[in-house]
């Protein structure tokens, strides 16, 4: 188990669980949101029952002044970071034709620069260490058209696939986390209520699944991880299906 852990979009939804996770199994945690005063709550919690070095990093990784101090961390030689989770993000409410073009900017940001920004800083490190893990919490929408929201997961997913085989052998792993929908605040801060969407309620996870399953997965040195049987037959079907099937299932909920 990994020393410490650093889990970005802590404060709330899966990066909460990951850290509610992580510490459990006895990993100190750096846990970065914008959020301080949620991350100092879910902090104080986890230290009295886990007995765990927990450090609050309140950050807005947009922020570039702010990402940067994270980085800092990641590279702290003293303070090693043996597992980074890239989980932070958000979603966009309209169609792409509808939604401003700077919160679209933003969200490509969010999901694509900062993790290779942070993933870059902590590999340095861990590859001279000959020891790391990095998971990059993508989504199975990454594996079909879906807007630009698929096209950020999709990065991850292919970034992660070729930084896996680059750096295994030198004993760093990189795994794409690609989680269906999963009850968190995802939705209902993107302006969807969760279970409102036209979503069937057997396609919904729930957190504490999503986390255990990619854990597993990530231990194994897995490049890719897909939580739970029923979306791993799904992207099994979506690889298998025509392409305009394949993309009109893919419009369902956002
Ligand atoms: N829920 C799903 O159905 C689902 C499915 C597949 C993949 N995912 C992915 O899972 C990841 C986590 O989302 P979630 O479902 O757990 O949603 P969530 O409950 O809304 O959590 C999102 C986290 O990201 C943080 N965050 C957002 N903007 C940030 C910024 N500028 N700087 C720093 N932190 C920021 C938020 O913290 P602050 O607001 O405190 O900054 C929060 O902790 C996302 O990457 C999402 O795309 C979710």
């Amino acid at each position: 188990m990994a020393k410490t852990a650093m889990i970005t979009g802590a404060s709330s939804g899966l990066g909460a669980e990951y850290a509610r996770q992580l510490s459990a199994m006895g990993a100190d945690l750096v846990m970065v949101a914008r959020d301080r005063e949620a991350l100092d709550d879910l902090a104080a919690a986890l230290r009295t029952r886990h007995g765990v070095g927990v450090e609050v990093l309140a950050a807005d990784l947009l922020e570039p002044r702010q990402r940067e101090k994270v980085e800092r961390r990641l590279t702290d030689p003293g303070r090693p970071i043996e597992m980074l989770v890239n989980n932070a993000g958000f979603g966009l409410p309209l169609a792409f034709e509808r939604n401003d073009i700077e919160d679209e900017v933003r969200h490509l940001d969010l999901h694509v620069e900062v993790p290779m920004r942070l993933s870059h800083a902590a590999l340095g490190p861990m590859l001279a260490r000959g020891h790391g893990r990095i998971l990059n919490v993508a989504s199975v929408a990454g594996f079909t058209p879906r807007s630009t929201y698929g096209a950020c997961k999709g990065w991850l997913i292919s970034f992660s696939r070729w930084a896996n085989a680059a750096y295994a052998g030198r004993g760093v792993t990189m795994t794409a986390v690609c989680p269906g929908f999963t009850h968190t605040n995802f939705h209902e801060r993107a302006g969807l209520p969760p279970g409102k969407e036209g979503v069937p309620d057997w396609m919904w996870l729930d957190a504490r699944t999503v986390v255990a399953a990619s854990l597993r997965d990530a231990a194994r040195g897995k490049a890719v991880s897909v939580p739970s049987a029923k979306y791993k037959l799904l992207v099994t079907a979506s690889r298998l299906a025509p392409a305009r099937l394949v993309a009109r299932a893919a419009a369902t909920g956002r």
